[in-house]
């Protein structure tokens, strides 16, 4: 595993001494990336090594990437390497089933990282401000490390998130208001309560983590690029860290050709990303009445916006925005059709596939990875509402 020779800035580039716990660039408070001297890693030999390595052990999960992951003892509970499922009907169209991770969302990548990093490092308490899956990851890798987990979600979390974060024992506050809410209060109180802020974007190894992703579709279509990757975006975690691992791919030489295009998916209730895409815009405008059942969409301003953005246009991708009932629709499709239970912000990107191959944008010939960002099981409460499924009353 490499050791980190220094953090860079996202915006300005100021390159930042990898001495210890960083949170954001302290020049212009842009997101910081880990940067690693790969260059013993270079060439087809060490790529052909993960695969080698993988056989040997019973589970290695995401960690098969430990060759371009910080050198630090993981705390794991089996995440990543999930399934890459082909479409029944759409013979180019990929579902990276997500759900398969353990707390059913692909947070879990990102929140072990963090947690290793925060393990490594001698963190005692981190502080989350969360849409719902990403407090119940920090709550389950929190609880294998033996470190005090504190979780601020809107109050109309999926009930399931919240449950799993009280079974894990984390410290739990119910906020009136939505994550951006939620952020404010992490800020407001993490001095004077010695919490380590792992919010989005604002310290560099969920990203970092999350770029397991782009390593492991890439690996799982023969190291070979798609057309197309599809990610519901919130705070563009996932997003980032994929494009960053794209760049390392190529500079490892572990990759074969064009970079996809990148389709950022939002809900139309809070569409923040879509509306500065047309726009030409650089960065995104807070999104006010912020209203869809996609829960992990609700981010009314993603802290990274000026990095997807700029990701979204370099790679000749868009964004698309799609209603809650477009929604609903492909998640039914879905699941009637494929027995595929996606996540309200999966079958987002479902929706947003129909709609571009409607427009032209995408032809049936292109190959594409659809983001299941989560498990459709994490979200009854939320889709037995929509959908208007009432256990019926017991009759004895
Ligand atoms: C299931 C699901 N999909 C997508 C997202 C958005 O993720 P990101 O913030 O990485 O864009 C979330 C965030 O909570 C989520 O829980
Ligand atoms: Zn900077």
């Amino acid at each position: 595993m490499p050791t980190i020779d220094h953090f860079e800035c996202s915006r300005c580039k100021e390159r930042v001494p990898a001495d210890g716990p960083r949170t954001v660039c302290p020049k212009c408070a842009g997101s910081l990336y880990v940067r690693y001297d790969l260059r013993a890693v270079r060439g087809v030999a060490s790529r052909d090594e993960i695969r080698t390595q993988a056989a040997r052990v019973p589970w290695l999960g995401m960690w098969r990437y430990r060759s371009v992951m910080p050198d630090a003892e993981p705390v794991t509970l089996g995440e990543g390497w999930t399934p890459m499922l082909q479409s029944r009907r759409y013979a180019n169209a990929y579902i990276k089933e997500e759900g398969a991770n353990p707390t059913g969302s692909f947070k879990a990548r990102g929140l072990a990282l963090a947690v290793t990093m925060a393990r490594h490092y001698g963190l005692r308490k981190l502080a989350i401000p969360s849409a719902g899956n990403a407090a119940g990851a920090l709550g389950a890798y929190c609880a294998a490390a033996g470190i005090e987990a504190h979780i601020f979600v809107p109050r109309d979390v999926p009930f399931a998130n919240y449950v799993e974060a009280i079974v894990y024992g984390a410290h739990v506050t119910l906020v009136d208001g939505l994550i951006s809410d939620c952020g404010r209060m992490v800020a407001e109180r993490k001095e004077k309560e010695g919490w380590f802020d792992v919010s989005t974007l604002k310290e560099p190894f969920r990203v970092e983590g999350k770029k397991t992703m782009g390593y492991e579709l890439v690996e799982q279509l023969g190291w070979e690029y798609p057309d197309a990757v599809f990610y519901p975006t919130g705070g563009g975690v996932g997003l980032i860290g994929m494009w960053k691992a794209f760049g390392e791919l190529e500079e490892l030489g572990w990759v074969r050709g064009k970079r996809p295009r990148m389709i950022a998916i939002q809900s139309a209730g809070c569409a923040p990303i879509p509306r500065a895409f047309e726009q030409g815009a650089t960065a995104s405008e807070a999104w006010r009445d912020t209203a869809t059942f996609a829960s992990g969409l609700r981010v009314p301003k993603a802290y990274g916006d000026y990095i997807i953005l700029e990701i979204l246009r370099v790679s000749g991708g868009t964004a698309v925005a799609v209603s809650d009932e477009e929604i609903l629709a492909s998640l039914k499709d879905w699941a009637r059709n494929e027995g595929i239970f996606l996540s309200p912000e999966g079958a987002a990107g479902t929706a947003a596939y129909d709609h571009l191959l409607a427009t032209g944008f995408l032809k049936p010939e292109d190959r594409l990875v659809i983001f299941n960002t989560g498990a459709g099981l994490k979200y009854v409460d939320v889709i037995a509402e929509a959908m208007g499924i009432r256990r019926p009353p017991t009759t004895r």
